[in-house]
């Protein structure tokens, strides 16, 4: 079939360490069903340390959900991708619509996050989207543009990207893209990420996020151009977030549910 699919869990500002621990353990006993799917969790700094700490080899990897693009410094309250990369993490998140809305981040900044994530070592996932507003006015293929182009620009094609098409207003609303707008999307996506000069087919997974859940990953699922998901509420349980790899893993419904 096609490249492996990611599936990733953005825990946000959410769950203490015994918790944390918990959920980690269940996602990582589940992970085991799904052998095509590459499972990926991103905790909250608090828990980072010792999820990675108690992985054991081949279960899902971990993230850090932001960075500072310093790698050290008098910059209070803050984690550089070095430390994070220390503390166990593989992935970061950079560029997710909560920072750049909640965190006036822009897009100069997540440039700077993304080098700051390969000069550590660490894979980012550059997550991209447009607003209702922007969306309204016909803008979506504008917004990901520039956010692809400004974020990439004098990057190294050949660093480890994997990026994440979600849309502002789908993100934590129950409200999902059309799987007409997502695979147009995707697309667009696409190809800024080939202006670029990466390798789309394979070599820069595009993730759909934006209230991804058990019920809407499978017609998700079968769009094509969509290499997984990140989500975030349907995350928290390890049987909500494992349901959606089961859809990655059959996106056609069962013989049973047919027709
Ligand atoms: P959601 O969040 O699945 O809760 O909509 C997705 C995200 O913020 O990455």
């Amino acid at each position: 079939m096609t490249a492996r699919r990611y599936l990733a869990g953005n825990w946000k500002m959410n769950l203490g360490l015994p918790e944390a621990r918990a959920l980690y353990r269940g996602v990582a006993d589940g992970a085991k069903g799904y052998p095509a799917t590459r499972i990926l969790v991103f905790p909250p700094f608090t828990a980072l340390a010792a999820l990675a700490e108690a992985r054991r080899e081949g279960e899902p990897a971990i993230g850090a959900q932001n960075c500072h693009f310093e790698t050290n410094g008098a910059f209070t309250g803050e984690v550089s991708a070095e430390q994070a990369k220390d503390a166990g993490a593989e992935f970061v998140l950079v560029g997710h619509s909560e920072r750049r809305r909640l965190f006036c981040e822009n897009d100069l900044l997540t440039r700077q996050k993304l080098s700051a994530a390969w000069r550590a070592g660490l894979t980012p996932v550059l997550c991209v989207g447009e607003t209702m507003v922007e969306r309204s006015r016909r803008e979506t293929r504008d917004i990901l543009a520039r956010q692809i182009q400004r974020a990439l620009e004098g990057a190294n094609p050949r660093a480890p990207l994997l990026v994440a098409y979600e849309p502002v207003w789908a993100i934590g609303t129950g409200v999902v893209a059309t799987s007409d707008e997502v695979a147009k999307a995707h697309g667009w996506v696409r190809e800024e990420v080939a202006a670029a000069g990466r390798d789309v087919e394979g070599g820069t997974p595009v993730l759909y996020g934006g209230s991804v859940d058990p019920k809407t990953a499978r017609p998700l699922a079968r769009i094509a151009g969509v290499d997984g998901f990140l989500v975030g509420g349907a995350s928290l349980e390890a049987a909500s977030f494992l349901a959606i790899a089961e859809a990655l893993e059959t996106p056609e419904p069962r013989a049973s549910a047919a027709n």
